[in-house]
């Protein structure tokens, strides 16, 4: 015999960070909550994040570290739920965190306290929750949602979207929030791989031999600049410069980095007024690992002792070390990118509390819409507002 129908305030789709925050949220305003998820588990990138520690949040979070394409949208979530209301939640809950670098914070133990924590926060009596079970079919008619999940129905005049974006699928995670808003005629931003590796290719796989060689960098792409380390990869490049710088690059464009970012752009003709019989391979081996001053030194084209070189040929090798251009010829994909770019287009949506305009009682939060953190815990700190923003609406 089929299952009785379950009727709800609220269905919210996806158990990772803002569906959880919206189902406490909205469960703590006494709304009778379905959250359901496809995974057995709730939280599942909450757990591998930041080592296994999570970085939950950033101390720095303000609006221009997120990409949309409406820079203001993110605003008044943001500043209506902020780093330190999650702070204060995560000292409720007695889970002690240090801060890393950057205004990163994570956990001193284990990114399972913050799944803990936000299951915590559902109070049991109005929020039930199903995982584990595919979604089959969803419905919109006489103002309400209907859901079919496992052989299961389920109504409500609200359904959330919070099912993520498709990065690292073998994660579980899809492009379902897309195909869902698609149906219901809302607009996608081109959904595209960020905080991601770029590949090398063509005569720049030459550096493809300096895998596992890191240094600390400015990366630069148009405007935006990073100053943090890049990592050379068997594929091309890495490290939390080009994760940042990767959020920001199109197909075509060049990166350019900065190998050098402390040193004045007459640091090498200056060396050579006080060391001439020093070599330039040593002048440049002070700064950077040797492997890396090699394979720069032999596309530079220019050895020998400073006092050999004219200044012209100095400034002009110190120039190149400063604006060394790569032109990636990609990405690692969805595979390898910590989130999804693009997205549910926020022109659809209201920033106040997340509701499509188009589509009353349809939400879309998270990952799933057009707002993408810098790396450093900005995602989360997006999961958490915007699922807040949701949570006192539905
Ligand atoms: P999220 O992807 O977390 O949750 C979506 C949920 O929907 C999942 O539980 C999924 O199973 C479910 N789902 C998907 N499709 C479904 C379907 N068809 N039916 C039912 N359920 C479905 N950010 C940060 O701020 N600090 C950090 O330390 C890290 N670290 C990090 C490491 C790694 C390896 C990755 C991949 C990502 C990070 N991030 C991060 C990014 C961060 O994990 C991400 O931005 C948030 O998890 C997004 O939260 P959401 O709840 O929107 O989606």
């Amino acid at each position: 015999m089929a299952n009785l129908p379950t009727h709800h305030d609220a269905i919210i789709l996806g158990a990772g960070g803002a569906g959880l925050m919206c189902a406490a949220v909205a469960g703590q305003r006494g709304r009778n909550v379905l959250l359901i998820d496809h995974a057995d588990e709730p939280g599942k990138k909450i757990l591998i994040s930041g080592g296994g520690r999570c970085n939950f949040t950033n101390i720095g979070t303000s609006p221009d570290r997120y990409l949309s394409q409406n820079r203001h949208f993110a605003k008044s979530a943001l500043s209506r739920y902020t780093a330190a209301d999650f702070i204060a939640l995560v000292d409720r809950h007695g889970i002690d965190w240090h801060e890393k670098t950057l205004g990163q914070l994570f956990c001193d133990g284990s990114a399972r306290q913050i799944v803990d924590m936000l299951l915590a926060e559902c109070p049991e009596q109005a929020v039930t929750m199903s995982f584990g079970k595919a979604i089959t079919d969803i419905s919109h008619s006489d103002g309400r949602y209907r859901v079919e999940y496992g052989g299961e129905t389920a109504f409500a005049p609200s359904l959330v979207i919070a099912t993520g974006g498709p990065s690292i699928p073998k994660m579980g995670a899809t492009g379902f929030a897309y195909d869902l808003a698609r149906k219901f005629g809302l607009k996608i931003v081109e959904p595209r791989p960020a905080l991601v590796p770029l590949t090398l290719g063509g005569e720049e796989t030459l550096f493809r031999s300096l895998s596992g060689v890191s240094a600390p960098v400015t990366a630069r792409c148009g405007k935006t600049a990073f100053r943090e380390a890049a990592l050379f990869t068997h594929k091309g490049l890495s490290g939390p410069a080009i994760l940042q710088i990767s959020s920001y690059w199109q197909h075509g464009e060049s990166v350019e980095i900065d190998f050098l970012p402390d040193l004045q752009s007459d640091w090498l003709s200056q060396a050579k007024k006080q060391l001439p019989r020093l070599s330039l391979k040593k002048a440049i081996n002070a700064h950077l690992p040797t492997r890396l001053t090699e394979t720069l030194i032999e596309r530079i084209a220019l050895e020998g002792e400073l006092g050999n070189l004219t200044d012209k040929k100095l400034d002009e090798a110190a120039r190149r070390l400063s604006h060394w251009r790569f032109m990636p010829n990609g990405t690692e994909g969805f595979a390898k990118a910590e989130v999804t770019a693009g997205g549910i287009s926020t022109a659809e949506i209201s920033s106040k509390n997340m509701e499509a305009g188009q589509v009353p009682g349809l939400y879309a939060i998270g990952e799933a819409v057009d707002v993408t953190g810098w790396l450093g815990g900005y995602n989360f700190q997006w999961a958490w507002a915007s699922g807040h923003a949701a949570g006192k609406a539905i």
